[in-house]
């Protein structure tokens, strides 16, 4: 079988990589092996569930990449994406990832970079919708039914093809930790490995520039 090679970036918790690994571990993702993870905070408590499972981690700092108060998000794709290609990754899934994925890591990846999103896009998404102020948006809003969408990364933020959607109902007396948890545990976890499952069983073919063909952003599939 041809397996893909999958690297995880992270920024936070892991919450989402730990379900990742409890699937890989369950063998829910027979085309994928989790080879790497990425975290843009050396701090972030999802490298030590990686250290745990015996994944290869590497910090990869976004404060190393403030010039005065900018971001250089083109020099910090540089650098993933070279890092990246070195440890031979096929197919890429962010995971709480909190810095934007720009050029040229989008068209070296294209079709094959997975994001897991925290409402059901196109709701409480795009610019500034991130972790908790989703879910404070979804109660202010009155909304009864929210939930999460795993779909593919392309310029627009949270503006990819959607791969999966997962509904969740709003409570009356929920707060946004009480339901950005629910969200997490009935849909997160469930639709983020099924989609890196999904996008990995469909790189089957090898392109001619050596990049495995995957999923198409413009297949109606
Ligand atoms: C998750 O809820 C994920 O959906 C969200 O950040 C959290 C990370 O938690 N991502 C976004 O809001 C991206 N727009 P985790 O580190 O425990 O997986």
């Amino acid at each position: 079988m041809n397996i893909k090679r999958c690297a995880v970036l992270v920024s936070g918790g892991g919450t989402n990589l730990q379900a990742l690994l409890d699937a890989e571990k369950r063998g829910e993702l027979p085309h994928a092996k989790i080879s790497l993870v990425v975290s843009s905070e050396p701090a972030a408590y999802a490298l030590e569930r990686a250290r745990k499972a015996q994944v290869e981690t590497v910090v990869l700092p976004e404060s190393d990449f403030y010039k005065d108060a900018y971001f250089d998000k083109n020099a910090y794709s540089q650098k993933l994406l070279s890092l990246l290609r070195q440890k031979q990754i096929d197919v890429v899934a962010l995971a709480g990832f909190l810095v934007i994925v720009d050029e040229p890591v989008l068209s070296a990846y294209r079709g094959r970079i997975i994001n897991i999103h925290p409402s059901l896009i196109p709701s409480f998404s795009g610019d500034g919708f991130y972790g908790l102020f989703v879910h404070e948006a979804a109660l202010k809003r009155g909304v009864k039914i929210t939930g999460a969408t795993a779909h593919l990364v392309n310029e627009i933020t949270d503006g990819g093809k959607i791969l999966l959607q997962k509904a969740v109902e709003v409570r009356k007396d929920d707060t946004p930790e009480t339901l950005q948890r629910r969200v997490m545990e009935e849909a997160e976890w469930i639709i983020l490995p099924q989609a890196l499952e999904m996008v990995c069983a469909d790189c089957k073919s090898q392109r001619k520039d050596g990049a495995p063909s995957c999923i198409s952003e413009r297949s109606s599939t």
